[in-house]
C-alpha cells in the first residue's frame, strides 16, 4: 500500500540546493502529492518541533527553522516513512558521510542543525505534521481517520 510522509528541504538548502534534491527525491520514486514553499513562523515552527522542547538545541532549531523559506512536501510511496529517512541518512552529516555516503545529509547537510532536510519519524507523526502543514486533505481516501 501506498504511505506518505512529509519530507522538507530547510531553509539554507532550499536556497542552494533545491533542484538537485527535488530531482533526487523523484529519481527515487516518491510521488510528491503535495508541495508548498513555506517560511515557518516562530509558533509554528515550535509545534512543527514540539516534540524536541527541552532540548539543548531546541532554540538554535527554531532560530534556523525561520530564517528563510522551506519547501514542505507530502512524498507518497510504498514505506515512504522509512524510504525517506534512509534517503535523508543520519541526523549528523559527519555520521551520514562514514555510514550512508550517497544520502542527503552526507551530500547537502553543512551541520547537525543545519543538515538540509527533515522527515517524519514515523506513520503517526506523519499524518499529523502532515495534517499540520497541509489541512485536511483527502489522499486517498485514508488519510485522516476517513
Ligand atoms: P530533524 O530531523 O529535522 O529533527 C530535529 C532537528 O534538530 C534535526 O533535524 C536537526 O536540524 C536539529 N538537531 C538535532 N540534533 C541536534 C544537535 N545535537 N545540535 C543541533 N541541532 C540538532
Amino acid at each position: 500500500p501506498v504511505e506518505h510522509t512529509l519530507a522538507a528541504i530547510k531553509p539554507d538548502a532550499l536556497e542552494e540546493y533545491k533542484d538537485e534534491i527535488l530531482e533526487r527525491i523523484q529519481a527515487a520514486g516518491f510521488t510528491i502529492t503535495q508541495i508548498k514553499e513555506t517560511k515557518l513562523n516562530q509558533e509554528v515552527a515550535e509545534e512543527f518541533y514540539k516534540e524536541h522542547k527541552g532540548k539543548e538545541f531546541y532554540g538554535q532549531l527554531i532560530d534556523y527553522m525561520c530564517k528563510g523559506p522551506s519547501m514542505m512536501m507530502i512524498l507518497s510511496k510504498e514505506n515512504a516513512v522509512q524510504e525517506w529517512r534512509s534517503m535523508m541518512g543520519p541526523t549528523d552529516p559527519t555520521e551520514a558521510q562514514a555510514v550512508s555516503p550517497g544520502c542527503l545529509r552526507s551530500v547537502f547537510a553543512k551541520s547537525v542543525l543545519q543538515n538540509a532536510v527533515h522527515g517524519s519519524s514515523n506513520q503517526k507523526h506523519a499524518m499529523e505534521k502532515i495534517q499540520f502543514i497541509f489541512g485536511d486533505i483527502d489522499m486517498d481516501g485514508k488519510m485522516n481517520g476517513k
